[in-house]
């Protein structure tokens, strides 16, 4: 049971528990006015201490696709915040207001700081460069439906991956089915941290610098931006934004049935003659972004359908 849980990362869910989120998803994209008016009465409260497009735009559509409402802030100046209030206190009063809660931070942390505190489910919608377990949803409900299975897959994660959170969150997630074999493609200032690879006891693994080489192998491509809000200098952010550009060029040597996914917001890492290929399915994957959330929202509240008894 989902029911009154909180999301602050991927484990926090079973194997089987995913699946149930997919399935639903599934069934909220087959037939959508089915769940028209399933959360009326409910409210979602979206608490985003940092920027965002996608997750906080694709979470208030999902809410109010299901006939809830939504309130919040979309910067922490607007809030109580701005006064020095804390974590713990704004999510108590949350708590009297709304039915569940999102929250993006930048300190790492401070999502399941205030779950702590919270009567009412708490997801973590990206918290510095730690997790992003919403984005990971996303990330798997695409692949699921492109690619009928996570396991057999070889994944190739390139760009930020030191500080991208939403490469820690799908490693984390995609570690627990078989047979994957992920390459880890950064500049050597950006690798991957040693405490996502060592959970991958059971996974065959490589990490280079190479996109090119690394490139006809893969059957999924996971593209991300540098993240220059995490850089601790602007000089050292402007040596390494142009590391990488997936063009034409460089897919011509990639599988034919290869997928691109990235979380988007893209930079310079893409060419946008990409776009038009049919392995991109960035755009789509936002898409499935709001409807994995319609599930959860849905399975947090209580149930799949008439949730409002
Ligand atoms: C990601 C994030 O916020 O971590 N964006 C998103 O939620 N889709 C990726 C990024 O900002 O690069």
């Amino acid at each position: 049971m989902l029911k009154g849980k909180h999301l602050i990362q991927p484990d926090d869910f079973t194997v089987e528990e995913l699946e149930d989120i997919f399935t639903l998803a599934d069934d909220i994209i087959k037939d959508p006015d089915k769940y028209l008016d399933v959360c009326k009465g409910k409210l979602l409260a979206t608490l985003f201490y940092e920027p965002s497009t996608r997750t906080r735009f694709s979470f208030e559509a999902a809410m109010l696709r299901l006939g809830g409402g939504v309130f919040g802030f979309s910067e922490a100046s607007s809030s109580s915040v701005s006064k020095g209030e804390s974590i713990g206190d704004t999510i108590r009063t949350v708590s009297c207001y709304a039915d569940i809660a999102v929250m993006r931070h930048p300190k790492e942390g401070a999502p399941k700081l205030a779950s702590k505190y919270s009567d009412i489910p708490v997801i973590n919608a990206g918290d510095g460069g730690h997790q992003h377990p919403t984005q990971t949803l996303t990330d798997l409900l695409t692949i699921r439906s492109y690619k009928k299975s996570f396991s057999n897959n070889v994944i190739g994660l390139c760009g930020d991956l030191k500080f991208g959170r939403t490469v820690h969150s799908l490693v984390k997630a995609l570690s627990r089915y078989e047979n994957i074999k992920f390459v880890f493609i950064a500049p050597p200032e950006l690798e991957i941290p040693s405490y996502i690879i060592e959970e991958l006891t059971n996974h065959e693994f490589y990490q280079t610098s190479n996109l090119e080489e690394a490139i006809p192998d893969l059957d999924i491509l996971y593209m991300t931006r540098i993240q220059k809000e995490r850089f601790f200098n602007e000089e050292e952010y402007l040596r390494l934004k142009g590391y990488y550009l997936l063009d034409n060029e460089k897919l011509m040597n990639a599988k034919k049935d290869m997928i691109i996914l990235h979380p988007l917001p893209r930079v310079d890492e893409i060419s946008t003659e990409v776009d038009n290929d049919p392995r991109a399915v960035y755009f789509n994957q936002a898409k499935y972004g709001m409807y994995v959330r319609m599930a959860l929202i849905l399975k947090l509240l209580g149930g799949d359908i008439n949730v409002k008894n």
